[in-house]
């Protein structure tokens, strides 16, 4: 057989060139045949009654005592779903699946850096999450008790929160890039009982010691009682006698029978911190059966997966919302196969992601606009390497895609037969809420597309009113879900302050601006708070700037997100210092940076450092970050005659001025 020649660079630049104009994109004949939903009966279905279509999305999760009442709203927003019903988060991911027959399915095609390769099947996850369970038990974890879990992407981190599911203690999993300091701060927070973490942790080709790092902590942490370390490197750690346990050792000792707890919808099933416009991030909490029916049901319907047939990869880290929805609970609810893959995109080279979809047959893979412009500008010949022919459908999340981006992902790694599915949602949805219905709907580079079924999105303005279409306002959630978050965990005023305060207590304020068109397809512009959205983490700029001040030189900072070619927005910092000298310097950036990555994480670093004598504030002291923002991203200023010294925007102004030469 004759090999179809490949497009060059050009060529594919000028289709795409040429492209750029086109609106929509129909599901391809292909693909909407064989979908699992293929029309609009199932939105309009959800339209007519939400509860009682919801309530039939829960029939699909096996349920140890049926609900007797939907949704009750009657101390809203604190709003209780599937109220009476009990059943268990790893039963449903796991046993379920096992006493079906399904036992010997791989449930993770686990990929390490350096090339290692684990299947893990569903009874192998039973077998260990079992054993796990009875350790934490053992050592006194009961329902309710939060286990803290800190590890990077290795079949563990299922094992560690699904046996927290198990026995009912909520799990409270920290990004593997953030630093001990977050982590602790976490704990804290959370008053976590134990924690599950691992001796070292590889990226791209180098160890970091955790243990150690997070031993600097445990000390002050009273709270914690129990610390698993899973050998992961085998580096020979320190460990505290009484307190610590080799995780191996541990789960080989425990006793293998350890039925799962049978436990309230409401019952809380993990909470993530995630960051908000002020410097204490928030903890966002979830629950069981609401949570789980809206991650199921859009697990299946929206990547359209057959479990039979399908291969998935969700790219993004546990640490994450989308990594606990759609790499954990969503997959393994419906009995799928997935990749886990350790490393990082550009680890061993820039074309490990295709090789792995080439390997493992992936047909359903979902990643992040900011990997995709990554990917494109590492060039074509990656993907052009292997064989992507088996893929059947692609989906992005966390930030909005731009259609240059959205093209290079249709045509080099869609070859053009594969719908994508822009998906919008956040930490507190716990789940999709806008996307478009791959098989039933067309797609429009650049808007994530239509709310699901059984749920009703708004944009509108500051007193409530929807604003007309095509233009700008908040977007507002108008109905209760399923998986919304039900509070921040123990302070339930930040939650009903946070969410439901701008307008009533039945309309959630999402915190973003968008635009909804004439065909009712919602296009997202950003955050409007003080969130910074760097390649689709989140973060606070009160959190980073309370990281810079902590600082000995510095004596005040203020912190933006500017736009960013390549991470969406990436954070500038205004400082000021101490004293009398206002340039800091190379040797004094460099060490702020490496300040901040040591108490957020790399993550958090400043990409550019603003040394300044003042920044513009309000007469009551509140900083002008949208004056700033404009004099980052060199945009004409407005009005500052309200600053309380309006000269110091005249300083800075000239400061760009020479900077952008
Ligand atoms: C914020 C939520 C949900 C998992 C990833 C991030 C932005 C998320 C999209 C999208 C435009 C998006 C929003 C949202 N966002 N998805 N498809 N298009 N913007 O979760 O860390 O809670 O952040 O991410 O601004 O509010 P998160």
């Amino acid at each position: 057989m004759e090999a179809t020649t490949k497009p060059s660079a050009e060529q594919v630049e000028r289709e795409i060139g040429e492209q750029l104009d086109q609106e929509t994109f129909d599901p391809p004949s292909g693909f909407r045949d064989k979908a699992l939903i293929g029309d609009e009966s199932e939105p309009e279905a959800a339209a007519r009654d939400p509860e009682a279509w919801w309530a039939k999305q829960a029939e699909a999760l096996d349920w140890f005592e049926e609900p007797d009442q939907v949704l009750d709203d009657s101390e809203a927003p604190f709003y209780k779903w599937f109220v009476g019903g009990k059943l268990n988060a790893s039963h449903n991911a796991l046993d379920r699946h096992v006493e079906a027959g399904r036992g010997d399915r791989v449930a993770f095609h686990w990929r390490g850096e350096e090339g290692e390769e684990r299947d893990v099947t569903y009874a192998d996850l039973l077998r260990d999450v079992k054993r796990l369970a009875n350790v934490l038990k053992e050592r006194g974890i009961q329902p309710g008790d939060v286990v803290g879990i800190f590890l990077p992407m290795i079949p563990e981190v299922a094992v560690a929160m699904l046996a927290c599911a198990r026995i009912g203690a909520p799990h409270n999993v920290v990004f593997g890039g953030f630093s001990p300091d977050a982590v602790k701060e976490r704990m804290e927070f959370s008053e976590a009982k134990g924690l599950i973490t691992v001796d070292c942790a590889r990226r791209k080709g180098k160890a970091a010691d955790i243990k150690p790092a997070v031993d600097a902590f445990l000390d002050d942490v009273p709270s914690i009682e129990t610390v698993v370390v899973v050998r992961n490197t085998g580096a020979d750690v320190p460990m505290k006698e009484g307190r610590d346990l080799f995780y191996d050792e541990a789960i080989e000792a425990a006793g293998e029978d350890c039925p799962a707890e049978p436990l309230d919808a409401e019952h809380p099933l993990y909470v993530l911190y995630t960051s908000g416009s002020t410097a204490k991030p928030k903890g966002i909490l979830h629950t069981t059966g609401g949570y789980l029916t809206g991650v199921a049901w859009t697990t299946k319907h929206v990547f359209d997966l057959k479990p039979d047939e399908d291969v998935f990869w969700c790219s993004a880290d546990v640490g994450w919302v989308t990594g606990h929805s759609y790499i954990v609970y969503g997959p393994l609810m419906c009995g799928m196969t997935s990749v886990m893959y350790e490393g990082a995109p550009d680890y061993p080279d820039k074309d490990i992601w295709w090789e792995l979809c080439e390997r493992y047959g992936v047909t359903v893979f979902y990643t992040a606009p900011t990997a995709i412009r990554a990917c494109m500008k590492w060039g074509i010949s990656h993907p052009q390497k292997h064989d992507l022919s088996k893929l059947r459908l692609l989906g992005t999340v966390g930030e909005p895609i731009n259609p240059k981006a959205w093209l290079w992902y249709w045509k080099l790694i869609g070859g053009e037969r594969c719908p994508i599915v822009d998906t919008w949602w956040q930490t507190e949805t716990g789940h999709i809420m806008i996307t478009t219905l791959p098989g039933a709907q067309y797609a429009k580079p650049g808007s994530a597309g239509k709310p699901l079924p059984g749920l009703e999105a708004a944009v509108l303005d500051e007193e409530g009113n929807e604003v007309p279409a095509g233009e700008q306002g908040l977007l507002a959630l108008r109905r209760p879900w399923p998986g919304m978050l039900r509070t921040l965990f123990k302070d339930d005023e930040r939650f009903k302050e946070t969410y439901f305060s701008k307008w009533d207590e039945t309309t959630y304020f999402v915190g973003d601006a968008a635009r909804k068109d004439k065909d009712g397809y919602f296009w997202i512009v950003g955050r409007v708070d003080d969130v910074v959205n760097v390649s689709g983490h989140r973060l606070s700029t009160a959190e980073v700037e309370s990281a810079i001040v902590a600082h000995p030189r510095v004596a005040e900072a203020a912190v933006i997100g500017q736009q960013d070619e390549d991470t969406g927005q990436s954070i500038a910092a205004f400082v000021i210092l101490e004293g009398e000298d206002s340039e800091g310097g190379e040797a004094l950036e460099k060490e702020l940076r490496e300040h901040v990555a040591q108490r957020i994480g790399k993550l958090a670093r400043p990409k550019r450092i603003i040394w300044t004598a003042d920044v513009p504030k309000t007469r009551s002291g509140k900083i002008m970050r949208r004056l700033l923002r404009d004099i980052a991203e060199g945009r004409e200023l407005g009005d500052v005659t309200t600053l309380r010294e309006p000269g110091v925007m005249k300083d800075l102004e000239g400061k760009f001025a020479g900077e952008e030469e």
